[in-house]
């Protein structure tokens, strides 16, 4: 490990701060999950038919919600298939060691930091395995059994209607935040991603481009309060800017599966 890097964990680690995971879909990545804005990610890929962030909005759903549903489920059929990789792991053994002095928030819906035993985990951009009702009526369900072998195989019936509300018989939509739409604290838990952005001795931020506003928000929380700030990364991205011009920060170039076990050990794990 780097000198610089082992002496800004160790400095957290004696201090006994508080650290804030936060991960984009580069930490999947090596679960063969796409990312988003990589060669083969789903903003570049994308459908047939439509600009690919198209497919994720409000606006398109309440247009066109069986082919959404369609996409959606084709890639929650992937991450279903996915494993958590070391990476999620050592997460996992670091919450282990640190406890409530541990808070990881993340972008992924693919679930893959809960199926590896992760707890303190805000899902800021919603989870792949909850459903509500797309009129508002009712709280979270589970994803009904829905399986689709392609984005392009029109629904059966049964699949419509395991896709609609017991409630009020409208559609059920995914428990993901759309690009027309904002962070809330109910659904999103922005309030308390922010809060611990607010309480963090050490910011580690692992596999994300910056294209969203909250966790730009949380990076820019924790550069203005000087706290330790790292990047974990194979390229360069706004957060190793951040953390390049950050007195206690480091831009650690690779992969999460690479660098994310050393991390944490060096942390406490
Ligand atoms: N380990 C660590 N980082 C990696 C790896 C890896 N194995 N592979 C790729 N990366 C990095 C890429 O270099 C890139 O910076 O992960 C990042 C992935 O960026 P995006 O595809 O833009 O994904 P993300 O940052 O999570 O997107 C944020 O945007 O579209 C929305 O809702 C979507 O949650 C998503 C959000």
């Amino acid at each position: 490990m780097e000198e610089r890097l082992s002496s800004i964990l160790e400095g957290v680690r004696s201090a006994r701060g508080r650290v804030l995971v936060l991960t984009g879909a580069g930490i999947s990545a090596e679960s063969g999950i796409p990312t988003f804005r990589g060669r083969d990610g789903y903003w570049v890929v994308g459908s047939r038919n439509y600009i690919p962030q198209e497919m994720a909005t409000r606006e398109m759903f309440e247009r066109a919600p069986e082919e959404v549903w369609r996409w959606y489920l084709y890639r929650f059929g992937v991450c279903k298939h996915a494993e958590p990789n070391a990476g999620h792991a050592a997460l996992v053994a670091l919450e282990a060691a640190l406890g409530d002095r541990f808070t990881l928030v993340t972008q992924n819906i693919d679930g893959l930091h809960r199926r590896a035993g992760s707890r303190r985990v805000f899902t800021i951009h919603g989870d792949a395995a909850w459903v509500r009702c797309a009129g508002g009526c009712g709280g979270l369900r589970d994803l009904p059994p829905v399986e689709v072998r392609s984005k392009d195989e029109p629904l059966s019936a049964a699949q419509r209607s395991a896709l609609t509300c017991p409630g009020c018989g409208g559609w059920l939509r995914p428990h993901v935040l759309w690009f027309d739409e904002y962070y809330d604290e109910e659904n999103y838990r922005m309030d308390s991603a922010l809060r611990a952005a607010g309480s963090a001795g050490l910011l580690l931020v692992v596999g994300t481009s910056g294209a969203t506003s909250l966790p730009m928000e949380i990076g820019r929380i924790a550069f203005d309060r000087g706290i330790a700030l790292v990047d974990v990364n194979p390229e360069e991205n706004p957060f190793a800017e951040l953390a390049r011009a950050s007195p206690r920060g480091f831009a650690a170039r690779g992969s999460a599966v690479e660098r994310l076990p050393e991390i944490a050990r060096a942390l406490g794990a």
